[in-house]
């Protein structure tokens, strides 16, 4: 049994996410955490919500709510979001935590004591009317190079030139449209990560388990040499600056960087889970307490990337402490909306909220994974999406679930039936089988979610072939007992696809389990070979006949939709 820690990228507070989100990171970490367990290991998977920064401040704003009100009020919405989705969090902090303030100042002053941190003064663009500095993404003007009059302060989009806000010709603020904008002087803490290249270039290097496209972005980093970072701002809302515990004087109204604070907070969730579930986070976190032996894994989008393999681990390892590094970062490209971008600001996409109200989460998760956007960006469509659930969960799964139940109880009654014997049909299946089940263990185990649930599907096509070839319905007419093999048979193999299927489509595995009175508690991932465990439910077992599981999406529907999400056509 392997001690395993998870968490996902920490969703942003600004509004409930969309499915980009949502396959980005909070699902596929569910699924690998899922069949971790299903295997026997101990994971802990731990998320929480992201809430610092100017985005927080100006969703508040926006919302005529204080920003710790919207910050609550968010969290609980993201919370149920998570929980109707099926999302196995062991914890679901909050960055915002007591926990989190306490554990970000702490390390601070530890990297200080490392002679990592120095305190700068640099220039920013204030704007006057909205009282504050603005990011560099909040002041838009003319390009100096081009003449587009809607250039961010930090690049470009017509151009593509990377720019600084003081290079903006007519520049103004985007919170209020004012162009009372000056630059001012302001002090800031800074990392010197150009300090930790050599370590964590060392670091990087003996990161064997690291996928191609992770190693490569923290390489280019490296490559182009670590840069100190400036890892306080001036907003009210966020972590205090803190020096020997008290506040630190000239950062009075200057709080932590959202980005310095947010990983942290992967730390600061599992210390609470612990308090609260009687449980030693320093086991998973601290490598002089028994986190040596932890697999830790963590889960997000590639913008993420840099963030996970050098910055937070500069805040780790530069703390001069034991702390437990990331193992295996899986990173995730993105899901489009129709070959554009999901976008929360403009709201376009489905958001989690919606999709539920119009189809049960399983059927997004099912669609989401078998086509996450792992070797490229995939694009979302309505279409692609009707044809996952009709094709692959209503004919092939559902129909085989409901077609055997049926059958079988309407024949032999509500038991499952004794008699008949091995033939070439069940050896065919059998075989099939041990090497898809093979395939499907270890495309999981190496996180390549699109591989393994290609080979979940097979190992449903494989049922319904198997059932064609035994046809018990046609053998019931001649030889009974042949017929009660195939329906013995098909029952043990809607046990056995429960079983498999769990990690991605968990409410209907529970529903199929069900059906012979048993949960996902009471099993185990498959150990055996095909033959033994297609012999686990011996004759004489109660089952019962399911609900129809999958509702088929029809054409009114995909038009309804259509329109409702305003899905280009
Ligand atoms: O990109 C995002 O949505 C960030 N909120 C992810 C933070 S991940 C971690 F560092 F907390
Ligand atoms: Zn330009």
């Amino acid at each position: 049994m392997a001690r395993i820690l998870v968490t996902s990228a920490l969703p942003y507070i600004n509004g409930i996410k969309h499915l980009g989100n949502l396959v980005g990171s909070m699902l596929p970490a569910d699924v690998y955490s899922r069949f971790k367990r299903a295997r026997g290991d101990e994971v802990t998977y731990i998320c929480a919500t992201d809430e610092h920064g100017t985005p927080a401040e100006l969703a508040a704003l926006e919302a005529g709510m204080s920003v710790e009100d919207y910050c609550t009020q968010q969290y609980e919405v993201q919370r149920q979001a998570g929980e109707a989705f099926g999302l196995s969090f062991d914890y679901f902090g909050r960055s915002s935590s007591a926990a989190n303030h306490a554990m970000t100042q702490h390390l601070a002053e530890a990297l200080e004591r490392q002679g990592l941190i120095e305190e700068r003064v640099e220039k920013q663009v204030y704007s006057v009317t909205d009282q504050r500095f603005l990011p560099d993404r909040y002041v838009e003007g003319t390009c100096p190079h081009c003449g587009y009059e809607k250039a961010r302060g930090d690049q470009c989009d017509n151009c593509g030139r990377l720019l600084d806000p003081t290079d903006l010709i007519d520049p103004y603020s985007t919170i209020s449209g004012s162009k009372d904008i000056e630059v001012r002087e302001t002090r800031h803490l800074y990392l010197l990560q150009s300090k930790m290249q050599g370590r964590i270039a060392k670091w990087v290097a003996a990161r064997p388990l690291w996928p191609s496209l992770t190693k490569s972005i923290a390489l280019k980093w490296l490559e182009e040499g670590l840069r100190d970072r400036a890892i306080t701002r001036d907003l009210s809302w966020g972590i205090k600056v803190t020096k020997d515990g008290k506040p630190r004087p000239g950062f009075e109204n200057k709080v932590f960087y959202v980005w310095f604070d947010a990983p942290i907070e992967y730390i600061s969730a599992t210390k609470e889970w612990a308090q609260e579930s009687d449980k030693d986070w320093e086991a998973l976190w601290r490598t002089d307490k028994g986190a040596d032996d932890i697999l830790y894994v963590q889960f997000m989008g590639k913008d993420n990337v840099a963030f996970h393999t050098v910055s937070f681990p500069c805040t780790l390892i530069g703390s001069g402490e034991p702390w437990k590094t990331v193992d295996l970062l899986k990173s995730l490209n993105w899901l489009t909306w129709y070959g554009g971008k999901f976008s929360t600001s403009e709201g376009r996409g489905i958001f989690m909220d919606q999709a539920l109200e119009i189809m049960p989460a399983d059927t997004w998760r099912w669609y989401l994974m078998s086509n996450a956007p792992e070797s490229d960006d995939t694009s979302f469509t309505l279409e692609t999406f009707a044809g996952a659930v009709n094709k692959d969960l209503a004919d092939v799964l559902g129909n085989f679930v409901n077609r055997i139940t049926r059958f079988g109880s309407s024949k032999f009654g509500p038991e499952v039936p004794e008699g008949g014997e091995e033939g070439e049909a069940e050896q065919a299946l059998y075989k099939e089988l041990d090497k898809r089940i093979a395939s499907y263990t270890d495309n999981l185990e190496a996180m390549e979610f699109r591989k393994a649930f290609a080979d979940l599907r097979a190992i449903w096509v494989a049922g319904n072939e198997y059932l064609q070839v035994a046809a018990p319905w046609v053998a019931f007419k001649t030889d009974p007992a042949q017929a009660a093999l195939g329906v013995r048979t098909g029952l043990n193999l809607i046990r056995l696809f429960a079983v498999l299927s769990a990690p991605v489509i968990p409410f209907t595995a529970e529903k199929m389990l069900a059906v012979f009175g048993q949960s996902m508690k009471d099993t185990d991932w498959p150990k055996g070979t095909a033959r033994e465990e297609l012999s686990r439910l011996a004759p004489g077992t109660k089952y019962t006949t399911p609900e129809v599981l999958f509702q088929k999406i029809d054409d009114d529907m995909l038009e309804d939709w259509g329109e409702k999400f305003g899905a280009p056509r």
